[in-house]
C-alpha cells in the first residue's frame, strides 16, 4: 500500500482536531483512499508547551521550513492562519511541489488568485474546504455537485461566532460581551474577534463562495461588510415582535447590473429556514437554475467539524496526486481561462427593505417630518411601531419598516432624519432579506 506523507503547520484548535481525526479515523480513511496517511512532522510556535492532544509519537519542530523543505512530505497542511509569513510558507511549499491544504480564508480571499496561478504552474493542488463554513462541504457541493447550474445566489450564515452571539442574546438574554467571551472560550472566534463581529471573516468566506459559484476572481476588496456589533438587545426584541429574527448574513447575488457581494446583519422572516439556524451552526442556501434551492446546514466552527473538512481535502489530494493535473477539478471551479471579471454592483445600487430604530421626541408633527423625508426619497413605509409610555416630550423608540428601497436613497434619508432636532442620536438600520 502506498503512503502519503503529511506535515502540519499549526497545532491550535483545528490542528489538534485534525491530528485526532487522522489517528482516530485512520482505518476508515484508509478504506476510502487505499493509501496510508502518515503525519511525519508538526510545526508549532513553542515545542515545550503542554498540550492536550496525543501526538502518537509525531515529532514537533519550531521551524515550518523543516516541513516545507522536506522532500518526503507530499502534503503541507497549513493551520496557523494569517497572511504575511504564512503566504511565504505556502509559496515555498508550492514551489517545492507540495500539495496544500489550508483553512485560511483570509489568505485564500486575499491572495487566492495569485496562489492558484502558481499552484497550476507547479501542478499542485490546493484544498480549502475548511476555509468556509467549518464542517459543511459547501465548496465541494458548489464546485462539483452543482456544477451544471447557473448559480443565481448564495445566502449564508457563515460566521458561527456572530450567530452564536445573536442566538444567546435572544434565547438566554445574555449580553453581547458575555456571549463573545463564551465563543472565545469554546474556540469558535478568530484570534482577533473583531474579524467575527465586524463581518470580516464572513466577507472572506463569501468572497471564496462567490468566486467558485460565478467563476469570478476573488474580489475581497469589493465586498461590503458590516458586523453584528451594531445590534442592540432592543433590536432583537423588536424584530421578534415584528415577526423577524436577526441573522448575520453573507450574500452573493447575480443581478442584471452585476454581482452583489455583501455581509451585514439582516432581519429574516421568523418562518424562514435561515431563522431557525441557531448557535454556532452555519447554513448556506444556494439558488441555481436547475437544482432550485439547496440548503446546506452544519457546524461552522470548532475543532472536529473543521478537521472533518481538512481531512476531506487531504483525502481528495491523496487520491488525485498521480492524476493528470489537467483533469483535476480547477481550484476556482471554472477553467482558469474562463474566469470572468463580472462587474460588482456598488452598494448604493442594491435594493432592500429596511428596519429602522430611532429615538424621537413625542410631539405633534414629528412623524409628519419623518414621513416627509421618506416621501422625498421615494421610500414607502410598511409599518411603524412606537414604544414607551407616550408622555408628551418624552424621547421614545420608534421602529419603522420600509418597503424595498434603493440603498442610496435610504442612506440620504437617514442622514436627513438624523439631522432633525426631534430625532435623538443615531438611527439603527438593519436590512431585511425575504429570500424572494
Ligand atoms: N470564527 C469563525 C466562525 C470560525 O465563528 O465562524 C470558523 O471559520
Amino acid at each position: 500500500m502506498q503512503t502519503r506523507t503529511i506535515g502540519i503547520i499549526g497545532l491550535g484548535t483545528v490542528g489538534s482536531g485534525t491530528l485526532q481525526v487522522l489517528f482516530n479515523n485512520s482505518k476508515e480513511i484508509q478504506r476510502r483512499i487505499g493509501h496510508k496517511l502518515v503525519v511525519k512532522l508538526i510545526a508549532v510556535k513553542n515545542i515545550n508547551k503542554k498540550r492536550n492532544v496525543d501526538l502518537n509519537g509525531v515529532r514537533l519542530t519550531e521551524n515550518p521550513y523543516d516541513i516545507i523543505d522536506d522532500p518526503e512530505i507530499d502534503i503541507v497542511v497549513e493551520l496557523v492562519g494569517g497572511e504575511g509569513t504564512t503566504y511565504e510558507y505556502l509559496l515555498r511549499a508550492v514551489r517545492n511541489g507540495k500539495h496544500i491544504v489550508t483553512a485560511n480564508k483570509d489568505l485564500i480571499a486575499n491572495r487566492g488568485n495569485e496562489l492558484f496561478k502558481l499552484a497550476r504552474e507547479a501542478s499542485v493542488q490546493i484544498g480549502f474546504e475548511a476555509a468556509v463554513a467549518g464542517g459543511i462541504p459547501v465548496i465541494k457541493a458548489i464546485r462539483e455537485g452543482l456544477s451544471a447550474n447557473h448559480v443565481h445566489s448564495i445566502i449564508g450564515i457563515v460566521n458561527g461566532t456572530s450567530n452564536f452571539i445573536l442566538t444567546g442574546m435572544k434565547n438566554e438574554s445574555k449580553s453581547f460581551n458575555e456571549m463573545l467571551d463564551i465563543a472565545q472560550k469554546l474556540g469558535y472566534a478568530e484570534a482577533d474577534p473583531a474579524f467575527d463581529i465586524q463581518g470580516i471573516d464572513a466577507a472572506h468566506k463569501i468572497t471564496i463562495l462567490a468566486s467558485i459559484a460565478f467563476g469570478i476572481p476573488m474580489n475581497y476588496e469589493r465586498v461590503y461588510h458590516s458586523g453584528i456589533d451594531t445590534i442592540d438587545y432592543d433590536d432583537v426584541l423588536y424584530a421578534e415582535e415584528l415577526g423577524f429574527a436577526v441573522k448575520p448574513l453573507a450574500i452573493a447575488k447575480r443581478t442584471d447590473s452585476g454581482i452583489e457581494l455583501r455581509v451585514h446583519p439582516c432581519l429574516v422572516p421568523a418562518s424562514s429556514i435561515i431563522a431557525s439556524v441557531s448557535g454556532v451552526m452555519n447554513a448556506v442556501l444556494i439558488n441555481g437554475d436547475l437544482a432550485g434551492e439547496t440548503l446546506l446546514y452544519g457546524a461552522g466552527a470548532g475543532d472536529l467539524p473543521t478537521a472533518s473538512a481538512v481531512v476531506a481535502d487531504i483525502v481528495d489530494i491523496a487520491r488525485n496526486m498521480n492524476a493528470d493535473p489537467s483533469t483535476r477539478v480547477p481550484h476556482s471551479a471554472f477553467q482558469p481561462d474562463s474566469i470572468a471579471d463580472l462587474p460588482i454592483t456598488a452598494m448604493g445600487e442594491i435594493s432592500t427593505a429596511n428596519y429602522l430604530r430611532m429615538h424621537a421626541v413625542n410631539r405633534a408633527g414629528v412623524l409628519a417630518e419623518v414621513t416627509r423625508i421618506f416621501g422625498q426619497y421615494d421610500i414607502s413605509i410598511e409599518s411603524i411601531l412606537q414604544k414607551g409610555t407616550g408622555k408628551f416630550e418624552e424621547v421614545l423608540p420608534v421602529v419603522i419598516v420600509t418597503q424595498t428601497t434603493k440603498e442610496k436613497n435610504m442612506n440620504q434619508a437617514l442622514q436627513e432624519l438624523e439631522a432633525l432636532d426631534t430625532v435623538v442620536g443615531s438611527i439603527n438600520r438593519i436590512r431585511i432579506e425575504t429570500f424572494s
